[in-house]
């Protein structure tokens, strides 16, 4: 398993290219089954999760081919000729679930392996379940897979979510654009991707109403045709490298970041004290003086990301003064702080609730990445600490973030990959 290995005390300083959001992305390309026409997808991010929904959905029978020659622009079609998403994709990849959702407005049936639990949390996928029945679906569970059918299409319902989920709003919006009549989704995600997400649909010929807000009012089409999409650049690999920037202390010019996908992300990082410019084609991002001590808790978006907590909590570390850190999306989210305390952090976790004490500085270790998020705040970590720090199982790092070590080693950081 490959390692990274980081020497820290450098400020950063210089440019990174923004990439197309992960969690954008892995819907859009579910999107592509809905017609059988090509959907070409551009600004796509080069990740171990892009090349399994890869590997699923050509699966499924569709054709995914590279389209000119930047590696980042991807055409996907044609029939579908297998309803069944296997366990050995969906377990490594939780996304897959939302080829339920397009494969039952598609062909009128599907068969997915539950996508289990992950290192964060359980992560059900009841919401999802629930909405499919209301639009008509038949659902039955047996042998860890979900087998689905729908007699004739799927039909339009009124729908509320008794609490905001990505995924079910993704899976049941794509679902309700080919079911017959309308669809209300109510307390729906309003995360940036969704609204992506809806944008592609209505350029593929969908009829959805209220994007950007928590209720999406769907028209069912009989069908939906091929499209060219560009997809959004990544909120939080851009708050991510915010924090590389100001918890090395130096300043970082971050190329096709949009502020205004930010929420409160954006807030807080300037509260804690780092300077965020907007400019023409992205964001300023340095540190003009010392950080100090904020409190962030985890909320659907707008709110503050539950996927910028980890790294948010890197920087916390160093801070000045002390911060409340309190995570209420998933129930397991703190498992990166043994590792941060091994390099000399302060935090202790109360239930849903971290505290953490700022210190002047953090010495560097052998650390363990448990999940992606908690993998970049461990370089962050590394990034401002004295001495070596070595981040192990960086394969949690290569599933949602392209190039991190060149990306950093650009703007001066000692950091290389150490293949194992
Ligand atoms: C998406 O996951 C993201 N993944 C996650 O990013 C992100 O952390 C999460 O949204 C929250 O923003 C992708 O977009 C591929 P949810 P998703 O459904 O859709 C519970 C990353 O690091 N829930 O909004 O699975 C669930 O357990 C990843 O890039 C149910 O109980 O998240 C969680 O506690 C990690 N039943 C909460 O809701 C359901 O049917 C929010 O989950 C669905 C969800």
């Amino acid at each position: 398993m490959d390692r990274i290995r980081i020497r820290g005390g450098r400020p950063l300083s210089g440019e990174i290219v923004i990439g197309g959001a992960k969690n954008a992305a892995l819907p859009l390309m579910a999107a592509a089954m809905l017609t059988e026409d090509r959907l070409v997808l551009s600004n796509v991010p080069r990740l171990a999760d892009i090349q399994t929904m890869t590997a699923l959905l050509a699966q499924h029978g569709l054709a995914i081919e590279a389209v000119g020659n930047d590696g980042r622009t991807i055409s996907l079609g044609g029939p579908i000729r297998n309803t069944e998403a296997p366990y050995d994709i969906v377990r490594k990849m939780r996304a897959s679930f939302l080829v339920l959702g397009p494969l039952l407005a598609r062909a009128g049936e599907a068969r997915v392996s539950l996508p289990g639990g992950c290192g964060i949390g359980a992560r059900p996928i009841d919401l999802h379940l629930k909405g499919l029945e209301q639009l008509g679906a038949r659902i039955v569970l047996e042998g860890g897979y979900i087998d689905a059918r729908v007699d004739g299409r799927l039909r339009g319902a009124s729908i509320v979510f008794p609490f905001v989920s990505v995924g079910a709003t993704e899976n049941l919006l794509m679902a309700a654009s080919l079911a017959d009549g309308r669809t209300v989704l109510a307390n729906a995600a309003r995360e940036p991707e969704i609204g992506d997400l809806a944008a592609c649909l209505v350029a593929m010929g969908a009829r959805i109403e209220g994007i950007g807000s928590d209720k999406l009012v769907v028209d069912g089409v009989d069908a939906l045709h091929g499209a060219e999409h560009a997809i959004i650049p990544d909120r939080i690999e851009t708050g991510s490298y915010a924090c590389a920037a100001a918890i090395s202390g130096g300043s970082v010019f971050l190329r096709h970041a949009h502020q205004d996908h930010l929420g409160a992300t954006l807030r807080t990082l300037r509260e804690a004290g780092v300077d965020i410019q907007e400019q023409p084609d992205g964001l300023m991002v340095q540190r003009l003086n010392g950080l100090h001590g904020t409190d962030a808790m985890t909320e659907p978006y707008p709110g503050f990301p539950t996927d910028m907590q980890a790294q948010f909590m890197a920087l916390m570390a160093v801070a000045e003064g002390a911060s409340m850190v309190t995570e209420t999306i998933f129930e397991n989210r703190f498992m990166h702080v043994p590792e941060l305390n091994r390099m000399g952090a302060r935090i202790n976790v109360h239930g849903a609730s971290a505290i953490v004490r700022g210190v002047p500085g953090l010495s560097g270790a052998p650390v363990m990445a448990t999940d992606l998020r908690a993998s970049l705040s461990l370089i962050l970590a590394g990034l401002a600490a004295k001495g070596e720090t070595m981040v192990n199982r960086v394969y949690h790092l290569d599933r949602g973030y392209e190039a991190v070590e060149q990306k950093l080693a650009a703007c001066g950081a000692d950091i290389e990959r150490i293949a194992g």
